[in-house]
């Protein structure tokens, strides 16, 4: 049998370059080895507020973005969270052997807090939630970035907790698949991870940007002082740029630098932006092609979801009975 892969994302903020480089490639390219189940995790959106009709919107988008990104409905299910009442159900379970202090403790909790005027209790159980997701599936493999360990590390310890008191119950789950993406910077901060929570016009290529945007944003991304490519001095700023073209075009290290090497910075962002949109437009047909066929693609989802369900509804239903509840 084939082992199990969960691993999810937030159909929230726009889906960018580094999202795929780093994270929706990889889900595809394990599709064909691993028994994969990829949710769209709208419940976690919603622990910070998000306009109904945006999610909404958002969730069938990334469905598609998923798609374009080489996910074949027919190897993985990509199924939608809140479709499947069972994380919920599982969450509460996990929530009352989970003790407040270790939710306390996660850093995310604690940065995105900060940045609230009242924190919901939806916010300090994201994690539990995540783990619920994790431990329906009895997920063998979940691979995640590093800003996911910690949760990870908690899925794993109220797991354990869980097994301990009621009996074994849950797989626990390990951490990573053996290969990593590519980690892809900020291209206005070349210190800070891409990220789809920051506003600022250039700091991120997002999968659906107009082609010319995309290459507009590259030509002004930071580099350094240096006027042309010194793989013995570059900044982060020009490494990063050399990440994102070795990502999408598989060059060889050596390629790259006999490439690269010496070229000045115009000429290096110019090579880079040809690169990108040369993925972004066929990349965008394929999105366009899936998500213009709302019927088909919500046929996906369900099916997806439904076989999600199949594999909660026995998770559930044995967690219930460890409890001493009915079900
Ligand atoms: N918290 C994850 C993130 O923001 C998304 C997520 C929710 C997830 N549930 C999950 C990832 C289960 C892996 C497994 O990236």
């Amino acid at each position: 049998m084939k082992k199990r892969v969960f691993t999810a994302a937030q159909p929230s903020g726009h889906v960018h370059l580094g999202n795929y480089l780093g994270a929706f490639r990889q889900w595809a390219s394990v599709q064909d080895d691993y028994d994969c189940i990829f949710g769209i995790v709208d419940l976690h959106a919603v622990t910070v507020y998000q306009d109904p009709e945006d999610l909404q919107k958002r969730t069938l988008e990334f469905a598609a973005i998923l798609l374009a990104c080489g996910i074949e409905p027919e190897k993985a299910h990509i199924m939608v969270q809140s479709m499947a009442p069972e994380h919920a159900e599982l969450a509460w379970m996990l929530t009352c052997v989970t003790p407040i202090g270790w939710l306390q403790r996660m850093t995310q909790f604690k940065s995105k807090s900060e940045k609230q005027v009242e924190v919901t209790d939806g916010l300090l159980q994201y994690p539990v939630l995540m783990a619920a997701d994790i431990l329906l599936y009895n997920a063998a493999i979940v691979p995640v970035g590093d800003d996911q360990s910690q949760h990870l590390e908690l899925t794993r310890d109220i797991a354990e907790r869980f097994n301990r008191l009621y009996g074994e119950t849950f797989v626990i789950p390990e951490t990573k698949l053996p290969t990593v993406g590519a980690r892809i910077m900020g291209l206005d901060d070349p210190t800070k991870k891409m990220s789809k929570s920051e506003t600022g016009a250039g700091h991120a290529i997002g999968l659906l940007d107009a082609p010319e945007a995309a290459r507009k944003k590259i030509m002004r991304a930071t580099t350094d002082s240096q006027p042309h490519v010194d793989f013995d001095t570059m900044g982060p700023g020009v490494a990063n740029l050399l990440t994102i073209h070795q990502a999408l075009s598989g060059w060889s290290d050596e390629q790259v630098k006999g490439h690269f090497q010496g070229m000045r910075y115009g000429d290096l962002k110019k090579t880079v932006a040809e690169t990108v949109v040369g993925f972004l437009e066929p990349f965008q047909e394929r999105f366009r092609g899936f998500y213009s066929d709302r019927g088909e693609l919500e046929r996906t989802l369900h099916q997806g979801t439904e076989y999600a369900r199949s594999i909660a509804a026995d998770t559930i239903r044995i967690t219930k009975r460890r409890m001493g509840l009915f079900s």
